[in-house]
C-alpha cells in the first residue's frame, strides 16, 4: 500500500530554459501523485505559466537580467550571472516560506533544484533543509561533463576523427571538436561549483531508467557516492506539454491526421539551437526531395536576425506547402505519438530523446550544441535506434536519409531495434521495473526528511 505524504511540500527550482522547464514540471507532477504538495520557485525570466498547474504554489523572484544578458548565445555566461543574482532573493524568499511553514500543518520536507543551480549548498546548509539536484542531462553526460575543461586544454582543434573520447564514450573526437567549440567561457569554474553543489546534496535525480544507462549509472554512483535516482524515462503519463514557453500549433494533429500512417517525418531543433539560413534551406530542400510528407517546426529565433521562416523562398515555400506543414512551435509530444509519425529529424536534446524513445519513433541525428552530440551518438552507436548525419546539412544527405529511414534494409532494422527498446523502457516503469523501483526510493527517501 502506498504511503501518505500528505502533509509534507517539496520545493522545486527549475532552471529557465524549456528543456530543464519540462523534466522539473513532470518531476512535481510525479511528486504530487504520491501526495507531496508542491512549491515552484522561479525566476522572472521564463517564468512557467503558473495557470497551467493550478495544484501547485509558484512563487517568482527577480533575477536582474537586461534584455541583452537575456539573448546572449553563451549559456554558461548566462547561468553565471543568474547564480549570482538570483542567490538574495531565493534566500529571501525560502526563509519566508519556512517560517511561514512552520506556523501552518505543513512540513516542508526538502528542496530539489537543476544541477545548473550552483549557489544553493550554502542557502540551504544555512536553513537546514535537505537538499537533492536534478539533472536535466542523461547519466553519462552528467557524469563526464566535469572533465570537459581538461578536454578543451588537451583538445586538438582541427581533428576530424572517428575515435572514441576515451574520457567520454560514446563521443567521438569530431563531436568533441565541435562541442568545445561552443562560446563558454565561464565553464571551468561554473563546473566546479556544479560538481561541489551535487557531490554535497542528498540525491541525485534523472528522469530516465537503467536501461537507457546501463554503464553509466554505476560509475555515477561511485563517483557521486550520493544516492542516485533515475525515476522516469516515459513521459506520457506526464506530459510536458502544459510547460510550454512557447505557443504550441493546434493544427499539427488534424494535419497529421489526414497523413498516412507512419508516413510523416517530424523535424524540429528544440529551444536553443540555432542554425544559418543556407542550413535552413537545405533541410527544406531535403525534406522536398525527399517527396515524404513533413511537419518542420521553424522555432522563432532558429535562424539568428529573422522573423520566423521567410528565409525560405516563395517559390521554395510553395512546393513545401503541398507536401509539408511549417509550424512555429509543435505540441510535441501528441505528435511523436501521432500513428503518421515514421521518423524525426532532431537535435537530440535529452528530453526529445527520450520522448521519441517513448513512443517508439526512429530518428534522424543533427545534434548542435553541449550534449546533443553525445546523445546522438548514444541513439546511433549504442543502441542503434536512428542514423547519423555526421554533421552534414546537405540536401542529398538530408534526403538520402529519409529515405533509408523510411524504406531501406537499415530503416527496417532501426524500427525493429527502437520498438524493443521502446518495450524495454516501457516495462521499466510498470510495477517492479527499474525506474518504478528507483521511484520509490526515492518517495521514501523524500518522506526520511
Ligand atoms: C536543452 C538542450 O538544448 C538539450 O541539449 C538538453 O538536453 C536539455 O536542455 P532543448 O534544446 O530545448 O533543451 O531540447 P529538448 O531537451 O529536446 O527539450 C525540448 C522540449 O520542448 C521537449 O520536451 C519537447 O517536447 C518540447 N518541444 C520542442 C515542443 O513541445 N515543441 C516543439 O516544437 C519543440
Amino acid at each position: 500500500m502506498e504511503k501518505s505524504n500528505d502533509g509534507l511540500r517539496v520545493i522545486l527550482f527549475p532552471l529557465p530554459i524549456q528543456g530543464c522547464i519540462n523534466p522539473m514540471i513532470q518531476l512535481a507532477k510525479i511528486l504530487h501523485s504520491r501526495g507531496f504538495s508542491i512549491t515552484v520557485i522561479h525566476t522572472r525570466f521564463n517564468a512557467p505559466k503558473a495557470s497551467s498547474h493550478p495544484l501547485f504554489t509558484f512563487l517568482e523572484i527577480p533575477d536582474g537580467l537586461s534584455e541583452t544578458e537575456k539573448r546572449t548565445e553563451d549559456k554558461t555566461f548566462l547561468f553565471t550571472l543568474l547564480n549570482r543574482r538570483c542567490e538574495a532573493p531565493f534566500h529571501d524568499c525560502l526563509a519566508k516560506l519556512l517560517v511561514s511553514s512552520d506556523s501552518e500543518t505543513q512540513r516542508i520536507s526538502c528542496f530539489i533544484h537543476d544541477s545548473g543551480w550552483t549557489f544553493t549548498p550554502s542557502v540551504t546548509k544555512s536553513l537546514k533543509l535537505p537538499r537533492l539536484v536534478l539533472s536535466t542531462y542523461t547519466v553519462s553526460f552528467f557524469l563526464n561533463h566535469f572533465a570537459l575543461p581538461k578536454l578543451r586544454r588537451e583538445a586538438s582543434q582541427d581533428s576530424e576523427q572517428d575515435d572514441l573520447v576515451q574520457e567520454f564514450p560514446p563521443l567521438r573526437e569530431k563531436d568533441l571538436v565541435r562541442l568545445l567549440k561552443e562560446k563558454r567561457e565561464y565553464l571551468e569554474p561554473y563546473l566546479n561549483m556544479m560538481l561541489e553543489a551535487t557531490k554535497s546534496s542528498s540525491g541525485i535525480i534523472f528522469m530516465s531508467c537503467e536501461e537507457l544507462n546501463q554503464d553509466s549509472l554505476p560509475k555515477a554512483r561511485e563517483d557521486f557516492k550520493v544516492p542516485i535516482y533515475a525515476i522516469e524515462p516515459s513521459f506520457s503519463n506526464f506530459p510536458a506539454s502544459s510547460s510550454s514557453l512557447f505557443t504550441q500549433d493546434e493544427t499539427c494533429i488534424p494535419w497529421l491526421d489526414k497523413q498516412e500512417d507512419k508516413s510523416v517525418i517530424y523535424v524540429s531543433f528544440g529551444s536553443l539551437a540555432t542554425m544559418t539560413r543556407p542550413e535552413l534551406i537545405e533541410i527544406a530542400c531535403g525534406l522536398r526531395n525527399s517527396g515524404q510528407p513533413f511537419l518542420l517546426v521553424v522555432r522563432v529565433g532558429l535562424v539568428k536576425g529573422t522573423e520566423w521562416n521567410e528565409v525560405i523562398p516563395g517559390e521554395l515555400k510553395a512546393t513545401l506547402n503541398e507536401k509539408g506543414k511549417i509550424v512555429k512551435w509543435a505540441p510535441q509530444q501528441e505528435v511523436l505519438k501521432h500513428r503518421a509519425v515514421g521518423g524525426f529529424l532532431t537535435h537530440n536534446g535529452w528530453n526529445s530523446v527520450v520522448e521519441s524513445v517513448c513512443e517508439g519513433v526512429p530518428m534522424i541525428c543533427l545534434p548542435f550544441i553541449w550534449d546533443q552530440f553525445l546523445n546522438a551518438r548514444l541513439i546511433c552507436d549504442l543502441w542503434r535506434v536512428g542514423l547519423h548525419l555526421e554533421h552534414r546539412i546537405e540536401r542529398n544527405e538530408i534526403e538520402s536519409s529519409i529515405r533509408s529511414l523510411f524504406f531501406g534494409n537499415e530503416g527496417e532494422a532501426i524500427r525493429e531495434r527502437m520498438r524493443l527498446l521502446q518495450e524495454k523502457v516501457e516495462r521499466s516503469v510498470k510495477e517492479n521495473g527499474s525506474a518504478s523501483r528507483s521511484l520509490e526510493s526515492l518517495i521514501d527517501h523524500i518522506s526520511s526528511f
